[in-house]
């Protein structure tokens, strides 16, 4: 009869639990100094070795020839309870037995001493699913148990249990395994069983199990169906997942806002009887991959893929804005939850995989909204503090007086001025550099700057030619009729030029800002006014 493979390979001594140091290192010097306590309670997610090591302990304190605290699974105790031939060592799954009757025949049972053994051992999984009566017959156990009997309770919910058992217990928090651990048994176990597992493919699984190494051991048990060679393929296709190389051609598409060709993908993973809620997982995995790699450098550590797929990740990670990565997986837990209960599943991810294609979802406008709100009020409190502060860059209609970008001449125009908009990079505008010499009132030499600007930037000169200017505050400012004027000064390579021309002209990075009355009266948002009172403000 076929064994499953994770009852098959469950291990036999402490020393073969991969992941639980903590535990396995403390139960074997206890045993090995004879320090044993009465009452276990062995905690943890799923699947990580909390039946296992209990088993293990049962054998361990009963064994004839225990080896540095394990087992040695030869002799007749141990060999007897592994068959079942011994009756000392009794296991009660407390989901079927969680009445207080059962747990009071426990009780009177425990007293007698155990027949072929050294201690009679309760193992009682999944305790907290007792009744409050049954806990309260436990509890009277627990206290004073007779000496040759031990309790081992595990669960995977120990918030359920009462206090009163929590402190009687010796507590033991089985973690979940570490990928590489995952990945170490899954390879150890393939090579037993004559079957190749790629590093990819143990990678893959273990990203999957997510800690739990039965689900590990039960996919690559599904993965040995297909065959004696195990690829990454092979396990997505045993796992009903994408295969990453899908999931990189998504987070393209949406990088692209390509959405036909997204939605061409979802239909065909469709019909390849792809699961959608696996789907929809893999993908919020991949999202959350890039924006570890976006925002971590040093990422190896937090992202479970083998050595190719993290230089991919990472190079996806710089294609794709924060922000965008962000608003991703918001909109895929969103679908998660309705995928869950939809009749057509297919069609709540397709309005997933749409909106992700989508320019900026309204979460995204929102949330740049609030930033800029945010920044605006700040600016104002600083304002009221009788403090400078810089200009705000990146609204585009214009105030009755707008700062343009440069305050320096061309060549030292640097990153910080760039127009930034990805959150990790976005910063005010540097303060000003150079405390300014010259004296506000007109420029009387502004015919000087513009014959300048006629040998750098002939079209920037020739919508200036007739404007003037005067020199307030540290600033330029420019009076021009003509309304392209502030477009054509917002632009990197013309504010560069003017900077350029009025440092040939003054020895002197000044901060340039344009004055027009038109495009005041055109700012009506609450938004504009608020950042029209700050300019103001700033220029009275
Ligand atoms: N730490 C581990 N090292 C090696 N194999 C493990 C480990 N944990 C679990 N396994 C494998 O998973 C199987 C199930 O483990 P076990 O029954 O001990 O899990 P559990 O923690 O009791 O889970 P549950 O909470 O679901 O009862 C074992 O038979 C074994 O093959
Ligand atoms: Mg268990
Ligand atoms: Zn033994």
């Amino acid at each position: 009869m076929y064994q499953a493979l994770y009852r098959k390979w469950r291990p036999k001594t402490f020393s073969d639990v991969y992941g639980q140091p903590h535990v396995t290192r403390t139960l074997q010097s206890q045993l090995e100094s004879g320090r044993i306590s009465h009452a276990y309670l062995f905690t943890g997610s799923r699947g990580t070795g909390k039946t296992t090591c209990a088993k293990i302990l049962s054998k361990a304190v009963n064994c004839l020839n225990p080896v540095d605290g394990n087992p040695c699974n030869e002799c007749e105790i141990c060999k007897g309870i592994d068959n079942g031939s011994i009756l000392d060592v009794i296991e009660i799954d407390a989901a079927s037995n969680n009445g207080v009757d059962n747990i009071r025949d426990l009780r009177e049972e425990a007293n007698f001493t155990p027949v072929n053994a050294k201690y009679r051992v309760y193992i009682i999984d999944e305790v907290h699913m007792l009744s409050i009566g049954a806990f309260n017959a436990l509890l009277k156990t627990l206290e004073e148990p007779p000496s040759h009997v031990i309790f081992i309770l595990a669960t995977t919910e120990i918030h359920k249990l009462p206090a009163t058992i929590l402190s009687r217990c010796q507590r033991f928090d089985f973690k979940r395994i570490s990928p590489e651990d995952i990945t170490a048994r899954l390879v150890y176990v393939s090579e037993k069983e004559n079957v190749t597992l790629t590093e990819n493919a143990a990678a893959l699984i273990a990203r999957i199990a997510d800690g739990g190494m039965r689900d590990a051991l039960s996919l690559l048990d599904r993965c040995f169906a297909m065959g004696n060679y195990i690829d990454e393929d092979a396990v997505s296709s045993a796992a009903g997942i994408a295969g990453t190389v899908h999931l990189f051609s998504f987070s393209e598409f949406i990088a692209k806002g390509n959405f036909t060709e997204a939605l061409k993908l979802v239909s065909r993973l469709h019909n390849e009887s792809c699961d959608i809620d696996s789907l929809c997982t893999e993908l919020t995995l991949h999202f959350r991959n890039l924006m570890v790699a976006k925002t971590v450098k040093e990422c190896e550590g937090l992202i479970v893929c083998s050595k190719d797929e993290l230089e991919k990740i990472k190079s996806r990670a710089a294609e794709i804005k924060l922000s965008k990565i962000l608003s991703c997986i918001e909109i895929l837990e969103k679908a998660a939850a309705n995928i869950k209960n939809a009749v057509n599943k297919k069609i709540q991810l397709e309005a997933a995989v749409i909106k992700m294609c989508s320019p900026a979802s309204s979460a995204n406008i929102n949330e740049e909204l609030e930033e800029r709100i945010a920044s605006l009020e700040e600016k104002i409190n600083l304002l009221s503090a009788g403090k400078a502060v810089a200009p705000e860059k990146s609204m585009p209609a214009s105030p009755a007086v707008t700062e343009t970008k440069t305050e320096k001449p061309a060549e030292e125009n640097t990153k910080a001025e760039e127009k930034t908009d990805t959150p990790e990079e976005k910063k005010d505008a540097p303060a000003p550099t150079a405390e300014t010499i010259v004296d506000d009132g007109p420029f009387y030499n502004w015919s000087d700057v513009l014959e300048a600007l006629k040998k750098y930037d002939i079209p920037l000169y020739g919508i200036m030619a007739t404007s003037t200017a005067v020199i307030k505050n540290g600033r330029v400012i420019i009076n021009s009729e003509n309304p392209t004027l502030f477009d054509f000064i917002c632009s990197d390579t013309h504010s560069r030029e003017l900077s350029r021309a009025i440092y040939d002209v003054l020895g002197q990075k000044m901060k340039i800002a344009v004055s027009n009355t038109e495009k005041a009266k055109a700012a009506t948002s609450p938004l504009e006014d608020l950042k029209n009172k700050i300019n103001n403000f700033n220029n009275n």
